[in-house]
């Protein structure tokens, strides 16, 4: 039985904690809070609430606080030093999160704010699970001098050994700058909010003192800037709330780390269901555009309630490509599609670069993937060629070639040359491919070659438009089908397209747990 004496003392002890810890969870207090609010965001504590289920998150590290003293930071204790860290559960799986505090000290890392961040990345390595993080912060805490950037370094060092370990997801929800950019750039993914995040190495006032160049923040790295030219964000969101919600979404179709595969979920939707309606979409010209997502839209499960089946990654970025996540009787897969009404679905340099980090992520996180093939060939033209899209497009066939996932390939309408090659045919070690009636697979299309193969002839020629014409149809009834490459063994099977789905999931159902060894080395060198 306590004494009145000792509980004295423990409730003075405990009213200490409770008044410190509402210290602590005021942040930069009610102005600090006051001026985040005015700029239309959330407080980090208020982000972590909403991403995570109700009541889990546990927080670590409370009480930590800056160590630097500099520039009068003696004077000062940062609360939580700056970046909120813990973990919880995300539809019942474990996650580690952090949310950086704009409103104490601009976010900005230190010392003490890295070390907490890198305890929680060590965690998340050692449990095997996703870690989340909020970024909103003004970079390197400058009066901490080299210490802060000492901890980037810790913190880029763990983005990048556990690359591939663990899934890494990054939002940023502020103006973003430095080092608070280039740990996001080590993630898997990053997502922005319109209006609210920006995504910079240096600012406008330095790009305007350096280079003389007047540009806004948007401009330089909004969300829509930081997406559609840069590359850098995978989702330029409306609202925080839709964003953390993203987030929440993307999840359910990886599995917690690289030791599992993710987790299988059933929406019900038949493995069986035909769709006689499916060829409708395509047209039989092999120049018409048509919208490739309503065929993904058809094939893959159906959600109950009508809600978009897919999850894409840079709906605005490289638009003749489309990566996103689906499921086939409930297996989450990585679909790499080209979308014919964006440059033809040309291969070009941020194509390559968009689908191959995509399959690099898939293969690293065993996620299978399915090739939705029509592609003209790549993008000619001095851009493409200077702008590097032999290396950019080598990245490719290195990403597919290495990836040892279950890969399944199904041409819809054509694959042309190296595009062919470059969309993951068998000897690039698709596991099944399979062809539409309507597809052309050759090294060219029949124009471009029967103009190279009867030159001669078409010279001599009195009537060398008509001779063309004949000769682009013998081509065309030679090569311009799947059945020559069928008979090769290019091709397991021509399909007729109603049975789409049924055909892929079966297909995918035999290699879900196929073993493909590699020979031993310490890492391979991908093309840049
Ligand atoms: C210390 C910082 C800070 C920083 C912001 N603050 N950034 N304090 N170190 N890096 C403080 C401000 O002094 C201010 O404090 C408060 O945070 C809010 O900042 P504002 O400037 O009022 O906000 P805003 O107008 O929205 O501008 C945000 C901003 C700007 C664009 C991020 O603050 C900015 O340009 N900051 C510096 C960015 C930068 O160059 N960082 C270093 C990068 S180098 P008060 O007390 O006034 O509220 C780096 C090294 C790693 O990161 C590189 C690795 C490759």
């Amino acid at each position: 039985m306590a004494t009145r004496e000792d509980k004295q003392i423990k409730d003075k002890l405990l009213a200490d904690l409770k008044e410190r810890q509402e210290k602590i969870k005021a942040m930069g207090g009610r102005d600090g809070v006051a001026k985040q609010k005015k700029r239309g965001k959330l407080t980090a504590r208020e982000r972590i609430d909403r991403l995570l289920d109700k009541g889990t998150f546990c927080e670590t590290g409370m009480f930590a606080t800056n160590r630097g003293t500099a520039l009068g930071m003696d004077k000062i204790q940062v609360p939580a030093d700056g970046v909120v860290t813990g973990y919880g559960k995300i539809d019942g799986r474990k996650v580690y999160v952090y949310a950086q505090d704009f409103t104490t000290v601009g976010g900005s890392l230190s010392e003490i704010h890295a070390a907490k961040i890198c305890h929680i990345m060590d965690s998340a390595a050692k449990v095997g699970c996703p870690i989340i993080s909020i970024n909103d912060s003004g970079g390197a805490r400058i009066q901490d001098g080299v210490d802060a950037l000492a901890g980037y370094g810790q913190i880029f060092y763990r983005n990048s050994i556990f690359s591939g370990v663990i899934p890494q997801i990054c939002a940023i929800l502020g103006p973003c700058a430095g080092g608070g950019v280039y740990s996001p750039a080590l993630m898997d993914f990053i997502f922005m909010v319109k209006g609210i995040s920006y995504a910079f190495i240096t600012g406008p006032q330095v790009v305007k003192a350096v280079m003389g160049e007047e540009i806004n923040p948007e401009e330089l790295g909004g969300a829509i800037t930081a997406q559609k030219k840069a590359g850098v964000a995978c989702r330029s969101e409306n609202s925080e709330a839709e964003c953390l919600e993203s987030i929440r979404e993307l999840l359910g179709y990886l599995p917690s780390s690289n030791r599992e595969r993710p987790k299988r979920v059933d929406l019900g939707d038949d493995p069986n269901r035909i769709d006689p309606t499916l060829f409708d979409i395509v047209p039989a010209s092999p120049n018409k555009p048509y919208d490739i997502h309503k065929i993904i839209e058809r094939v893959f499960d159906q959600e109950p309630n009508g809600k978009k089946n897919y999850f894409e990654l840079f709906p605005i970025f490289a638009t003749n490509i489309i990566t996103c996540f689906a499921r086939l009787n409930g297996w989450s897969v990585g679909i790499i599609a080209q979308q014919p009404m964006s440059k033809a679905g040309c291969l070009d340099i941020d194509a390559c670069d968009k689908a191959s980090r995509f399959i690099r992520f898939c293969d690293a996180f065993n996620i299978p993937i399915i090739n939705l093939v029509d592609v003209p060939g790549y993008l000619p033209g001095t851009d493409q060629e200077w702008g590097g899209i032999i290396r950019h497009g080598a990245k490719m066939l290195y990403a597919y070639s290495e990836a040892t996932v279950p890969k399944i390939t199904l041409t819809i309408r054509k694959a042309y040359g190296g595009a062919y090659l470059g969309m993951c045919c068998k000897d690039l070690g698709a596991d099944t491919v399979f062809c539409w009636p309507t597809t052309e697979l050759a090294v060219m299309g029949p124009e471009g070659a029967a103009a190279v193969i009867f030159r001669k002839e078409l010279e001599k020629a009195e009537d060398a438009d008509a001779l063309l014409q004949e000769k682009i149809q013998e081509y065309r009834s030679i090569f311009a089908n799947p059945y020559r490459a069928a008979e090769h063994l290019h091709v397991d099977d021509v399909i007729d397209p109603a049975e789409t789905r049924p055909r892929l999931i079966k297909a995918l159902e035999m290699v879900i747990d196929k073993m493909e060894p590699r020979p031993k080395k310490k890492h391979g060198i991908i093309p840049t």
